[in-house]
């Protein structure tokens, strides 16, 4: 790669090229034949932006909010997990970067940095928690009222892991974490993902089964919301029907979301599910993306169908193999002046005026690189 990565592509080819293969096949990979993982990204080129003319975009504000909250961009962090094998400050770097960027940062359950590491190293930033489900209730509860008290904004559950999806490369490199890595936020080595052995499966499967709920259904998002005043997002909706009971089960935002294509493969892209879900709502509760976006034109993409704001996954872990805290922080930069570019270019001086009448279906779906 080039010294100077100059598009978030740049920044994954020099990712493959420097980290260890298990490390980066489990970034990467998507379940099954990741035909969802190729689309997630394909289903941007199927959308075409018709921008206006003539509207003096000399200075072009990008703000937003997000749950009541003011962010510098509409396009925020998403979890992912283990991020320490990335860079050694990992999610510390991850949580900095989005601190000096002005937006938010969603920190994994199964983060190699604490909830508490992570808001001591940006106590100011916006910092949500994502949640698993734990057969152990207490320790769900646990990890909520810690999220509480480490002043964490919000908690996107995310719904669509009753088990782990079957990524190929993890079950062929029987992936487990590096002997120096654990799962931070837990005590016992079980729970930490730091047992020696678990067999000739993807070892991040064996520990989903036996650790995380796979009963979990729309009454446990009611004793969710019981348990805590922290604003609730669900995170892994991809139908209108779904996004229709979300909403009455009071919940204040939805996250469209296929888990980057990790979870059930053929599944629709992303940005093909969002229009549907977003009428569904009928603007009653926030509704955001992730899944695919690697440029600014995706994000004025997502925001026309009705997103809020979008979340990026894997473009972070690139950002923090390049260079920790100033590779994420550099990562967002391109992201936030693409974005700009492409608002600016289509005749929007605010995230405001961008509407769905700046896109229409392509009559072809043109290859990305
Ligand atoms: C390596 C990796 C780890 C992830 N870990 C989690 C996780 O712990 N919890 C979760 O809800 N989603 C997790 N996700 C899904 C992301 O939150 C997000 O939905 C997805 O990465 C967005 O797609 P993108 O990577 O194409 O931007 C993970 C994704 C990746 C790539």
């Amino acid at each position: 790669m080039s010294s100077n990565p100059v598009c978030i592509h740049d920044f994954e080819k020099h990712a493959k090229d420097i980290l260890p293969k298990a490390v980066y096949d489990y970034y990467s990979s998507g379940a099954d034949d990741q035909q969802t993982l190729r689309d997630n990204t394909a289903a941007f080129s199927r959308w075409q932006i018709c921008p206006r003319v003539l509207r003096d975009v000399s200075s072009v504000d990008l703000s937003a909010t997000i749950l009541g909250q003011r962010i510098s961009m509409p396009i925020c962090v998403s979890a992912t997990a283990m991020q320490r094998m990335a860079h050694p400050e990992g999610e510390v770097a991850t949580v900095k970067a989005c601190s000096s960027q002005g937006t938010g940062m969603m920190l994994s359950t199964w983060a190699t940095s604490s909830i508490e590491q992570v808001a001591g190293a940006a106590p100011g930033a916006l910092r949500w928690l994502q949640l698993y489900i734990y057969k152990d209730r207490m320790l769900t509860k646990s990890l909520v009222r810690r999220a509480e008290k480490a002043g964490y904004q919000g908690i996107f559950l995310t719904v669509d892991t009753p088990y782990l999806g079957k990524r190929l490369a993890d079950v062929r490199n029987k992936f487990k974490l590096p002997p120096h890595l654990r799962m931070a936020n837990f005590e016992s080595l079980d729970l930490a993902f730091s047992k020696k052995d678990y067999g000739e499966d993807s070892g991040l499967a064996v520990y989903t089964a036996n650790a995380i709920d796979p009963t979990i259904k729309w009454q446990d998002i009611d004793w969710l919301s019981q348990l805590t005043k922290l604003p609730i997002v669900l995170k892994g909706i991809l139908r209108a029907d779904d996004a229709r009971e979300a909403v009455k089960h009071g919940i204040v935002g939805i996250l469209v979301s296929n888990h980057g294509a990790r979870q059930l493969d053929c599944v629709p892209a992303t940005i093909d599910a969002l229009a549907e879900i977003t009428a569904a709502v009928e603007g009653k509760v926030e509704v955001f993306l992730d899944g695919g976006v690697r440029r600014g034109t995706d994000v004025l993409k997502a925001l026309a169908l009705g997103a809020k704001a979008v979340f990026v996954g894997r473009p972070i872990l690139w950002g923090l193999a390049y260079k920790g805290e100033e590779g994420v922080h550099k990562v967002l930069d391109i992201l936030k002046e693409e974005f700009k570019l492409a608002l600016a270019l289509a005749g929007c001086r605010n995230v405001n005026e961008v509407d769905k009448s700046l896109v229409k279906r392509s009559p072809w779906a043109t290859p990305r690189i």
